[in-house]
């Protein structure tokens, strides 16, 4: 039986920095509000609902893909979900929202951290279904919220403002912050691996609120979690040919990336606020480089976008191990055409190297 075209795609050639016939994208957030045929679907069901309903995961999932042409299709969820497995009630307004947020030893003790197939199934069923709805040629990333970001919203509750208790629990009661991260990790990991067995090619770490951290907090109660998680996932799928691979993303990680190097993720990506050529020399050559445009310039007039494209990909370098994405997520009224205009220019100018 031949291999399906999947494996041998732009983005994950791209990811084990194999050469490519053109430069993979696809963004963060790509399915989402600003997309019209995303708010269709918002009229009739709430986005926990869509995360729920493999129907709905999938069909909005797919959007993108036909809308764009991107090189890659990511699961239509929330990092938010295995908090809600594991016991915490979790609302989204758009924002998340937990009303009761943990706070004390009690709370960390009664958190439970089931098996995804009983907890998370419909995420799973979104995941088979889509690797044989989707393209053959186009792969699948799965993805999970990092356990200190998790532990963010899990101790604050939401509300949109930068989370301070998570913080304040390392320093209060540092044996109740290193048990809540403990067991977060211990239920993501195998949440990534179920991922990968129903269907997923790469996933993705999202440590949004690692930029919190001093580097030394970093290395004690991000980091370690990461690198633990990272490892699990890589043991328990030490059987697939290929390897998955697997993507880290810390938001604001300048001062951060010596460190995040340690990660011993396949591929960072990297933030928009570092030059590519920056985070190269930082992380040296055996990580994959994913980003890292402003999603602000989404907004530009062409010739401005354009111009930013370019300052990406030179900084780049014209070297394997580039997938083009956003530095964060897609916003929220960004126009769609200058999205589906930048997919085209960078896979043709790239095409032409
Ligand atoms: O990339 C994709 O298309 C997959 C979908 C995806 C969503 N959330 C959908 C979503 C992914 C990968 C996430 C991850 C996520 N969720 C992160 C990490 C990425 C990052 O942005 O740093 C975080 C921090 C969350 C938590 C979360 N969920 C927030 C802060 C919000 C509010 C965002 C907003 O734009 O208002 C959400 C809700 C959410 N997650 C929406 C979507 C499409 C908007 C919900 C809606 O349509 O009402």
């Amino acid at each position: 039986m031949t291999s399906p075209a999947y494996l041998d795609s732009p983005f994950l050639r791209a990811c084990r920095r194999e050469t490519v016939a053109h430069t993979p994208i696809w963004f963060m957030r790509q399915a989402g509000r600003y997309m019209p045929e995303y708010r269709a679907i918002k009229e009739r069901a709430t986005f926990l609902e869509m995360c729920r309903t493999p129907d709905l995961a999938v069909e909005v999932t797919l959007q993108p893909i036909r809308a764009l042409g991107v090189d890659a299709a990511i699961l239509f969820s929330d990092i938010l979900i295995t908090l809600a497995a594991m016991g915490v009630t979790v609302d989204f307004n758009p924002g998340p929202h937990i009303p009761d947020p943990i706070r004390t030893r009690a709370q960390v003790d009664a958190l439970r951290t089931p098996k995804p197939e009983e907890s998370v199934p419909f995420v799973l069923e979104a995941l088979r279904r889509l690797r044989k709805e989707l393209p053959a040629h186009i792969p699948l990333i799965g993805f999970c919220g990092a356990p200190w970001t998790l532990a963010c919203y899990a101790t604050e509750g939401g509300g949109g403002k930068e989370p301070v208790r998570m913080k304040r629990l390392c320093y209060e009661d540092p044996t109740t912050a290193a048990l809540l991260l403990d067991k977060l990790t211990d239920m993501n990991a195998a949440y990534l691996v179920a991922q990968i067995e129903a269907g997923a090619q790469a996933v993705q770490i999202f440590d949004t609120w690692a930029q919190l951290l001093h580097v030394a907090d970093y290395d004690r109660w991000a980091l370690p979690y990461v690198e633990r998680m990272i490892k699990k996932v890589r043991e328990a799928t030490a059987a697939h040919s290929p390897a998955p691979v697997i993507i880290y993303f810390a938001r604001e990680s300048g001062a951060l990336l010596p460190h995040v190097a340690h990660a011993t993720a396949d591929v960072v990506s990297v933030d928009w606020r570092v030059p590519l050529d920056t985070a190269r020399r930082v992380l040296g050559g055996a990580i994959a480089l994913q980003g890292n445009l402003d999603p602000w310039a989404l907004f530009a007039p062409w010739d401005e976008l354009r111009r930013h494209a370019d300052e990406v990909l030179v900084r780049a370098g014209n070297q394997p191990g580039h997938i083009f994405n956003l530095g964060h997520g897609i916003l929220q009224e960004t126009p769609v055409d200058n999205v589906r205009r930048l997919v085209e220019y960078v896979h043709e100018r790239t095409a032409a190297r």
